[in-house]
C-alpha cells in the first residue's frame, strides 16, 4: 500500500520563452530568440500577424507604437496598424531601443526569417495567431510558410511545433486544413465544454491563475485530435513561486518572460 500522499511522477513542465526571452531582449525578435537560446531554452512562443503587402510578420501588438519608433519616423499615420504598413516601412523601423539603446536597430522580423534562426538554433516554436479575424486566410498562408520552410515535415509535427490562438475558428481551420499539425487553444474553457475543443485542439491554454490541479485534471482526462491526453501550457509566469504553483498543479508547459527563472524552479521542485 502506498503511504497516502505519495504523489504519481509527473515530468517537469517544459518551459516556453513568452515573445523569445522577452524580459532581457526586445519581444518577438531574433535577439530574443538567441537570448533564449543562450539560456539553454529550447521553446519559445510568438504573435503572428500580417502586413499591408500580405507579408507574415512576428509582432504582438496590432499597431506598431509601443515597440517601435513608428510614432517619430511616421507622425501623420495615426494609428500606426500593422496591416496600414509595408514591409518595406516597417523594415525600417528600430523595434530594439524601447527596451535598451543597446538593442537600437533590432528590426521586427518576417515569420520566414524568424523560422530561419529557429532552425538555425535547433530551437521550437509555439506559435500564436494574433487577432487572426484581422487578417483573413491568415491560417492558410501561416500554415504555406511552415512548409515551405520545412516546418511540416513529421520530425517537427510530431514534437517541434504548436499553432495556437485565443480565436478557436482559427484553431479549427488550422486543424482542417492541416490535421497532422499539433494545435492550442489560449482561454479557459468551462470543464463541460472541453470535450468540443478536443475535437481539434491538442492543448488548452490558460492563464496562469485558471491552471487549478482540478483544472488541469478536467484537460488531462481527454484525448485530443491525435488521441493522446491533452495537454495544458500556462502563461505568463515569471517568478519561481508561482512557476511551482502551476508545476505541481500538473501543467506540461510554463510560458515565462523569464525562462530561465521558470527552469530553475521547476527543477529544484
Ligand atoms: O502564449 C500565451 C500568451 O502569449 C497569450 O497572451 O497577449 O502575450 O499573446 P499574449
Ligand atoms: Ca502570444
Amino acid at each position: 500500500q502506498p503511504p497516502s500522499d505519495a504523489r504519481k511522477p509527473h515530468r517537469s513542465p517544459l518551459p516556453v520563452g513568452h515573445r523569445g526571452a522577452s524580459a532581457y531582449a526586445p519581444e518577438n525578435t531574433l535577439a530574443a530568440v538567441d537570448k533564449a537560446h543562450d539560456l539553454g531554452i529550447d521553446w519559445v512562443e510568438n504573435d503572428v500577424q500580417r502586413t499591408k503587402d500580405g507579408e507574415l510578420l512576428v509582432i504582438h501588438d496590432t499597431t506598431l507604437s509601443r515597440t517601435t519608433d513608428v510614432e517619430q519616423r511616421f507622425p501623420d499615420r495615426s494609428p500606426w496598424k500593422v496591416s496600414d504598413f509595408t514591409l518595406k516601412e516597417i523594415k525600417s523601423l528600430d523595434a530594439g531601443s524601447w527596451l535598451d539603446s543597446k538593442f537600437a536597430g533590432e528590426r521586427i522580423p518576417t515569420l520566414g526569417e524568424y523560422l530561419d534562426r529557429l532552425t538555425r538554433n535547433g530551437q521550437d516554436l509555439l506559435l500564436e495567431l494574433k487577432s487572426p479575424a484581422l487578417y483573413p486566410g491568415i491560417e492558410r498562408e501561416t500554415l504555406d510558410e511552415l512548409d515551405r520552410q520545412g516546418w511540416l515535415d513529421r520530425r517537427h509535427t510530431r514534437s517541434r511545433l504548436i499553432v495556437q490562438s485565443f480565436d478557436k475558428g482559427a484553431v479549427q481551420k488550422v486543424h482542417q486544413q492541416r490535421p497532422e499539425v499539433k494545435t492550442g487553444f489560449l482561454g479557459t474553457p468551462k470543464a463541460a465544454e472541453l470535450k468540443d475543443y478536443a475535437a481539434f485542439a491538442d492543448q488548452i491554454n490558460p492563464t496562469h491563475a485558471d491552471a487549478t490541479a482540478d483544472y488541469v485534471k478536467a484537460v488531462h482526462a481527454l484525448k485530443g485530435p491525435h488521441h493522446k491526453p491533452m495537454e495544458i501550457f500556462t502563461w505568463t509566469v515569471n517568478d519561481a513561486e508561482t512557476a511551482r504553483k502551476v508545476a505541481d498543479a500538473g501543467v506540461d508547459g510554463i510560458i515565462s518572460n523569464k525562462p530561465d527563472v521558470v527552469s530553475d524552479a521547476v527543477q529544484e521542485s
